[in-house]
């Protein structure tokens, strides 16, 4: 035990000696701040230099560290202790920077150091002080003032008195480091601010303190692009980064390969055709940017745009010079482009200092704006700023002028169509008609003239011109056809398409319209379609429910042709009118209605036929509802008071209601005696000739039946028999079984009998009997009785001549007739009167088509 205590002892003595031998290798200490333009107003870093007297023997380095303590000297409190750790090399000399969290000046502040190797710690080094100004202040000092910091920071202030005291309650300073000497807390900036204010005012004294800082970003400038606009200077420009928020003294200051620029531009003489560095350095309090760009000047030309700008226009062309402020120009290949009314025109102009181009295919008296923009041909770098300029181009003569013609009321007018600006090149002063030798001059605003000559027949040669300053249009010539036009049917158009046939047009065609009912000598409106659009045309009126008529020419040498004229609706819609004069007319049960048709220009569609509705007077509900095309209508009612509605409809719907209230009288009494009276008179005057006939029939006979001798036939007649047979409703048939005759001789007798068939006696109950008429001279003796009573009563007695051997063939066409009404009558057999008819010599037959 005793043993160990004295090798202790022993131990700690050799240290010891060896600890005094080698006591405070650190000498030279050196503490301080380094001066800057702001460490006046609030230094942060503290150096501190010493030199180590132990150096490495033989050039060998060693590990060495050194133990730093920083202390506020005033309370002795320490504030920061570091470890060092170096190699020690040749040199012993050591310099260590601490950033302090708070200005140096607010207190002094003690350094103390050892050094510490493998085998030895030294000793304390006494306390190296840097003096803080709250030794020495004579009034309130607050720090750092005036100074520049990066948003974010955060920063503490103190504030040093001016004599030992307290800080006003309100204020920040509320920590004490030192007897005269407050601190803040840390201070948080989070935005650019060119000025903050941190105030230190004192409890029961009219002094105060305070203090100023600044907040910002450093430089971010960017895109650095230099240009030539003359190849003589470099004009340098770039993209300012985001604001620093630093003003004045503290902005960011620019110099371009060493020159200090303006905001945002920098010049430099060029150097054309030698590859050029371009530096930028933007620099503030805060920080430093470089920007660089590298080029050959030459590829860099910006020209300005080109100066003043001029031009000589005509009508369709204009010239445009301009200068240039280059001192080189002329020998400087460019390349030109042209906007022409705000759009590209479609070529672009270039050659060696261009100034002047001629632009064409411009309309005549038109305001143009032009603008002209420049650039580099060799090496194209970027088009100049456009040149403007406006002029008018000069008058040329018009266009020719859409000519047409009207007939209208036994007169004849020329029409044509003013021309619009684009047609007029100009300002329209008159326009000049030609019409055979005569010339007629006629104000701009007549566009239809009458060209009447009283001989309408004739064709007529008219050309018009139009006229503005530079001169007359180019003639139109249109041969009006001699009146009237050629008729052609009007038809109805059908579809919204027209089509019209083929034609020879060596000019094209022409669409005619005109509203119908109103039309006027110049209220004709038409569309010139030219050859190769042959054949359909489209309603250009759009107007509903107006009637147009619509012509198609076709066009021969100038000389217009009509092909078709049709009448239409380009829509169609209800009609605006009603039906007129609405009248009914009784006929027992039966009631005719009838009016007329709505007036023309309120018919507004074609009438595709009328409604009637018959109400029972009171009624709501319509007896009878019935559509006609014609405009009447029949009705079978009752005995009552009706009422009637008549509308007229189109496709586009019905037209209002023309109204009627009719009275069915009861006229039964007036019916019953004009049809017993009418019967009676018919059978007393019946009973009369009955009576007469039979008392007066020996003389009548003797009168006109005198006794005939009986007739010899001349030719080579045989009748073999005939067969009658009694049909319904007393028709008879009867058949010939042979008949055989030379030639045509028996028809006289017959014709008679055909005079008494085709009588209209409505009294005879056999007014339909029909004998058959055949060449037989047997055959009178087939009339019956009571026909022989009739009113042809002469004919048949007449006519005996059956035995004449000479046939009239005057009676041929009688026969003819004759054999019509059988034909027509005697259906019932036609087999037979066919029969009949075929077997005769047709040269003496000549039945009369039905
Ligand atoms: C400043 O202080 C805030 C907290 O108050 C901290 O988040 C921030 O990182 C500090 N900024 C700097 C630059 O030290
Ligand atoms: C600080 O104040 C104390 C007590 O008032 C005084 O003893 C001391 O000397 C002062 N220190 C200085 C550096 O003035
Ligand atoms: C060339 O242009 C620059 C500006 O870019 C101007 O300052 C200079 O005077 C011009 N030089 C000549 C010769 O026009
Ligand atoms: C431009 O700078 C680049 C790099 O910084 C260098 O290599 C080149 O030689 C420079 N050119 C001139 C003409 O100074
Ligand atoms: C201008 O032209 C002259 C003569 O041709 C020449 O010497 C000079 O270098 C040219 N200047 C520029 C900037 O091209
Ligand atoms: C430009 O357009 C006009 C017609 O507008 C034409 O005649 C001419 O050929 C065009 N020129 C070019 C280069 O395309
Ligand atoms: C051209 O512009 C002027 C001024 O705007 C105008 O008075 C004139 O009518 C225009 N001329 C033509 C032809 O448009
Ligand atoms: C045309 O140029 C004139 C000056 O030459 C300028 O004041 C005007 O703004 C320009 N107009 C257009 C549309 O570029
Ligand atoms: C048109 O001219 C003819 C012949 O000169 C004349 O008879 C007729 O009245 C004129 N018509 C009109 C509407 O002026
Ligand atoms: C119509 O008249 C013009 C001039 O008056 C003439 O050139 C043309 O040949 C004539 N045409 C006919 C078909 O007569
Ligand atoms: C149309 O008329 C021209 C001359 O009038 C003639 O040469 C041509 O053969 C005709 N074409 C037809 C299809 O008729
Ligand atoms: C309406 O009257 C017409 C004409 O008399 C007739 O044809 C039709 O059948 C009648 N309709 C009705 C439903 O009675």
């Amino acid at each position: 035990m005793s043993v160990w205590l004295l090798c202790a002892l022993l131990f700690s003595l050799i240290c010891q000696t060896e600890q005094d031998g080698r006591s405070l290798p650190i000498k030279e200490v050196e503490v301080y701040v380094e001066k800057t333009n702001t460490s006046d107003l609030g230094a942060w870093v503290l150096n501190v230099k010493w030199r180590d007297e132990l150096k490495a023997g033989n050039n060998e380095s060693r590990k060495v560290s050194y133990d730093v303590e920083v202390y506020y000297t005033e309370q002795m409190w320490s504030v920061h202790s570091e470890t060092i750790h170096v190699t020690q090399g040749n040199t012993a000399l050591h310099h260590w920077k601490w950033t302090s969290p708070i200005p140096l000046q607010c207190t002094s502040h003690s350094v103390r150091l050892r050094r510490r190797d493998q085998y030895h710690i030294s000793e304390w080094t006494p306390l190296y002080t840097y003096k803080g100004e709250d030794l020495s202040a004579t009034r309130i000092k607050v720090f750092p003032r005036d100074q520049v910091f990066m948003v974010g920071s955060n920063i503490t202030f103190c504030c040093i008195l001016e004599k030992e005291n307290v800080p006003s309650s309100d204020s920040e300073f509320v920590k004490r480091i030192s007897n005269r000497t407050y601190i803040t807390k840390s201070l948080h900036f989070d935005s650019p601010s060119s000025n903050s204010d941190i105030r230190c005012d004192v409890n029961g004294s009219s002094y105060s303190g305070g203090s100023t800082v600044f907040i910002g970003y450093p430089p971010d400038d960017h895109s650095l692009t230099c240009v030539t606009r003359n190849l003589t200077s470099v004009e340098c420009r770039w993209e300012m980064g985001r604001d620093t928020g630093l003003r004045g003294v503290r902005r960011t200051i620019y110099t371009l390969n060493g020159r200090v620029c303006e905001i945002n531009k920098c010049v430099l003489p060029a150097v054309p055709n030698q590859v050029t560095n371009w530096t930028l350095i933007a620099k503030n309090d805060l920080g430093v940017k470089t920007l660089t760009d590298t080029a050959d000047p030459t590829h860099r030309v910006l020209l300005r745009a080109p100066s003043k700008l001029s031009h000589t226009a005509h009508a369709r062309s204009v010239t445009l010079e301009w200068s240039w402020d280059m001192t080189n120009c002329t020998s400087f290949p460019m390349i030109c482009r042209v906007m022409l009314n705000g759009s590209f025109y479609n070529k672009t102009f270039s050659g060696k200092g261009l100034s002047s181009i001629v632009l064409d295919h411009l309309q005549p008296f038109a305001n143009y704006t032009v603008n002209v923009s420049c650039g580099s041909d060799e090496h194209f770098y970027k088009w100049s700023e456009w040149s403007n300029i406006t002029f008018t181009t000069k008058e040329d003569i018009p266009e020719a002028v859409d000519v047409w013609f009207k007939y209208f009321n036994q007169n004849t007018y020329v029409l044509w169509k003013p021309l619009n600006q684009q047609q007029s090149h100009g300002i329209i002063t008159q326009y000049e008609l030609t019409k055979g030798k005569r010339r007629e001059i006629i104000g701009i605003n007549t566009l239809c003239y009458n060209v009447t000559t009283g001989n309408e027949r004739s064709d007529q040669n008219i050309t018009v011109s139009a006229k503005n300053s530079a001169g007359l249009s180019l003639p139109t010539t249109i041969i009006i056809p001699g009146y009237p036009d050629n008729e052609v049917h009007i038809s109805r158009i059908s579809s919204r398409n027209g089509e019209w046939e083929y034609f020879n047009s060596t000019c094209g065609y022409v669409v005619e319209w005109f509203p119908t009912y109103t039309e006027k000598q110049c209220t004709v409106q038409w569309k010139k379609i030219p050859e190769s659009e042959h054949a359909t045309w489209y309603h250009t009126w759009k107007q509903n429910g107006e009637k147009y008529t619509v012509s198609v020419y076709a066009c021969n040498e100038n000389k217009p042709v009509l092909l078709q004229r049709s009448e239409g609706y380009a829509i169609e819609q209800k009609p605006s009118g009603r039906v007129q004069d609405l009248k009914g007319k009784q006929n027992g049960r039966n009631l005719e209605l009838y009016w007329n048709e709505v007036p023309l220009q309120q018919q507004k569609g074609f009438i595709q036929g009328y409604k009637v509705i018959t109400f029972l007077s009171g009624s709501k509900t319509p007896v009878n509802t019935t559509v006609t095309k014609e405009p009447r209508v029949n009705l079978i009612l009752d005995p009552g008071t009706y009422t009637f509605h008549v509308s007229a409809f189109t496709s586009g719907g019905y037209g209002g209601n023309a109204t009627l209230i009719f009275n069915m009288e009861i006229k039964i009494f007036q019916m019953i005696v004009t049809t017993v009276v009418g019967c009676s008179a018919a059978t007393l005057v019946f009973i009369i000739i009955t009576v007469l006939c039979y008392r007066k029939r020996k003389w009548l006979k003797k009168l006109l039946y005198p006794d005939i001798p009986k007739p010899k036939l001349a030719g080579k007649w045989t009748t073999k028999g005939m067969y009658c047979t009694q049909m319904t409703e007393g028709y008879m048939k009867c058949e010939i079984q042979e008949v055989h005759g030379s030639e045509c001789p028996a028809t006289a007798e017959s014709t008679h009998g055909l005079d008494l068939i085709s009588s209209n006696s409505t009294l005879f109950p056999a007014k339909h009997f029909y004998q058959n008429i055949s060449e037989s001279p047997a055959d009178v003796s087939y009339y019956p009785p009571l026909l022989l009573c009739a009113q042809k009563l002469t004919s048949i007695i007449e006519n005996p001549s059956y035995n004449m051997t000479i046939p009239e063939l005057d009676n041929v066409a009688q026969i003819s007739e004759l054999t019509l009404e059988m034909q027509d009558s005697y259906l019932p057999a036609p087999n037979f009167v066919q029969k009949d008819f075929v077997v005769k010599d047709s040269t003496c037959y000549k039945p009369q088509s039905a």
